[in-house]
């Protein structure tokens, strides 16, 4: 067994986007900032409507995928073929933009807490002109295990615990191979996941703090994400204030990125064409 350590540390920064949300972004504040295939992760967090209610009105996506989770709080999503998903809290959105797609994710409240994430993976270049696809899962499809000192919930790929229980998580057999789990541990609880060597892997805490590599580990704070190195095994130690957190993991795709907005393809030209087939109405056609 080979345990990860941390070999990066991204602190999220505020931003905005859409119609003026604000978030808190850490992988793909910049180009440089991120770790194949995932490309960006933002965390929505605010009691106060006027930081999300304007939401994020009509807008394109070509060349990869992008994940919602919600903590609290309700989105609704619609597109330009029809399609209209409502997502609720502890549920997820798997939506594969392929070719493209033209949608809208809006808050479905005007008061309240709204906590969320949503991440970005990649696409290879094989499949990135593929169909636009929509997986909405709700909250009761994501198994949750209560393991020693805390829970897990498993939306992708296969959860096993240290005391040999295990689960699937509802999104399985992409080619990136996905692990993404959301683990919440009591003050001074221990987490182990075994992880495929040679895939990429981070963890996020949202809440409290981690140590990474057991007691002895390196600290990670909250609201920064924690690049780990190569290995087989995840080991992790929650801070004295527990430690709530997102492991993502998955397989690199090995390819050149171009990303510019809202497309993510593998050359200039691949980008220019998709500005083009947005400018003609044919993007998601
Ligand atoms: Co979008």
């Amino acid at each position: 067994m080979t345990h990860r350590s941390l070999t990066r540390i991204i602190p999220s920064i505020p931003v905005s986007d859409g119609a003026g949300v604000k978030l808190r972004r850490s992988l793909g504040q910049s180009q440089g900032l991120r770790l194949d295939p995932f490309l960006i992760l933002d965390e929505f967090a605010s009691d106060n409507p006027d930081d999300y209610i304007a939401g994020f009105p009509p807008h394109p996506h070509r060349g990869f995928e992008t994940v919602t989770y919600m903590l609290a709080g309700d989105f609704e999503h619609e597109d330009h073929l029809g399609h209209k998903g409502h997502l609720r809290a502890g549920g997820a959105q798997w939506m594969t933009a392929g070719r493209g797609i033209i949608h809208s994710e809006m808050p479905l409240q005007e008061a309240g807490r709204l906590h969320g994430f949503q991440f970005w993976i990649n696409l290879p270049a094989k499949e990135k002109m593929k169909p636009a696809a929509y997986r909405d899962i709700q909250p009761e499809e994501i198994p949750q295990l209560a393991i020693s000192g805390g829970t897990v919930k498993v939306v992708a790929g296969r959860l096993e615990t240290a005391d040999g229980q295990h689960a699937d998580g509802p999104i399985q057999g992409l080619s990136t191979a996905p692990l993404f789990l959301d683990v919440r541990l009591e003050s001074g609880a221990r987490f182990s996941q075994a992880v495929e060597n040679g895939h990429s892997a981070f963890l996020y805490p949202y809440a409290g703090s981690l140590r990474v590599g057991g007691s002895e580990g390196q600290p990670l704070p909250n609201r920064q994400a924690g690049v780990l190195s190569a290995g087989d095994c995840i080991e992790v130690q929650a801070g004295e204030d527990g430690g709530h957190f997102l492991l993502l993991a998955a397989r690199p795709i090995g390819e050149p990125v171009v990303q510019y907005g809202p497309f993510v393809m593998n050359t200039r030209e691949e980008i220019e064409q998709a500005l083009a087939d947005y400018r003609d109405g044919t993007l998601a056609a």
